[in-house]
């Protein structure tokens, strides 16, 4: 059945990203008979400039009916001094809850032909592969109370509430687990509960799941120590799971071990296994339409859509493959780029992965 993906490049090095990715969805369509039919819309700051809004209703519409949404990035400079409510984030913010997207899967593998591009020692880092499971809908992200109010001393004061009901950290407690059990059956749920109420909470309903598969290894740890963790001894995590904040937080640290945040997809599903699939990095304004962006995590991102969404992980193996068989013939962008390889543009890339798709 033909499958509907909406597009939505969003801002700065959004645009030249995710056309490297329509790319690889191109050819998956035309030559390995993929039924997808493809459609594009605004988010962001370019909706903003058009529409006055960073998530116009149409493109909320358009994602609802789609079977899965393909994100660049959203942000730029001249969006900064707007008010937080019509700022480009809000857009990315507005889908995931729009589209009840609680569960964000943010892994962080080490392509072993980029060991020299972390910044951590070669055995520390080589082979890694964890898969970090944010919670995406809930937490101090969404929490009620919020804002700036102005005290009776004349004095301001800005406020957010950190709040998780049982059923969400319960139904986020299951991705973990259920992603765990198809890999090294561990999981380090990562809290602050000597400090937080809420995530006291966390722990306490984490452990009654654990119950639940008692396959699984269920650790604990303070997300203060994780951050140590991750760039002291990362390779001892398997499965992560963590809170919106805490995960957006950790998620970027993991990325940076694997050398280039430049190199990392990810997924953020709903209950149903819809989902919206992004790179980790930003809009990256700086360096937009330049042509040296990497497409590689937007690539990814399409191969992670393969599998979780559309079932189809023949495909996506195909497009994995083809990005390792690119770093193995020395081929790099700016982000990941070391002495003897060569290094190419944001178009070249696409279009070696699609031919090394081809020749597979
Ligand atoms: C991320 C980003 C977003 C977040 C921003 C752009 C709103 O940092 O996806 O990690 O904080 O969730
Ligand atoms: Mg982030």
């Amino acid at each position: 059945m033909q499958k509907k993906i909406l597009i939505l490049p969003g801002d700065g090095i959004g645009q030249e990203i995710v056309a490297e990715a329509v790319r690889v969805l191109d050819c998956l369509r035309d030559d390995f008979g993929l039924q997808v039919e493809l459609e594009t819309a605004l988010v962001g700051g370019t909706a903003y400039d058009k529409y006055g809004t960073p998530l116009p209703e149409a493109t909320l519409q358009l994602a609802k009916q789609a079977d899965a949404v393909l994100l660049g990035a959203v942000g730029g400079y001249q969006w900064e001094s707007l008010d937080i409510a019509l700022r480009p984030e809000k857009g990315l913010l507005g889908l995931r809850s729009g589209l009840n997207l609680f569960a964000n899967l943010r892994p962080a593998i080490l392509y072993p032909q980029l060991a020299d591009a972390s910044t951590l020692k070669p055995e520390i880092v080589a082979d890694l592969d964890i898969m970090i499971v944010r919670e995406l809908t809930g937490g101090i992200y969404f929490g009620q109370p919020r804002g700036i109010r102005t005290l009776d001393t004349g004095e301001r004061e800005g406020f957010n509430t950190l709040v998780y009901s049982e059923s969400e950290i319960r139904r986020i407690s299951k991705v973990a687990f259920d992603i765990a059990a198809k890999r090294g059956k561990r999981v380090c749920s990562v809290d602050k509960a000597n400090v937080l109420e809420c995530t006291e909470l966390w722990r306490e309903v984490m452990i009654e799941e654990g119950r639940q598969h008692p396959d699984i290894e269920l650790s604990h740890m303070y997300v203060d120590n994780a951050a140590m963790q991750l760039v002291r001894a990362p390779k001892q995590f398997d499965v992560m799971v963590t809170t919106n904040m805490f995960g957006d937080i950790l998620s970027d640290c993991a990325a940076m071990l694997t050398g280039s945040i430049g190199m990392l997809p990810s997924a953020s599903l709903d209950e149903n296994g819809k989902g919206m699939y992004e790179p980790i990095h930003g809009s990256a304004p700086d360096i937009a339409g330049q042509n040296v962006a990497n497409p590689i995590a937007t690539i990814l991102s399409v191969a992670m859509m393969l599998r979780y969404t559309l079932n189809e992980p023949d495909l996506a193996g195909r497009v994995e493959d083809a990005v390792r068989e690119v770093l193995d013939d020395g081929l790099r962008t700016a982000d990941i780029y070391s002495e003897g390889m060569k290094q190419i543009g944001t178009d070249e890339m696409g279009h070696a992965v699609v031919a090394a798709m081809r020749r597979r």
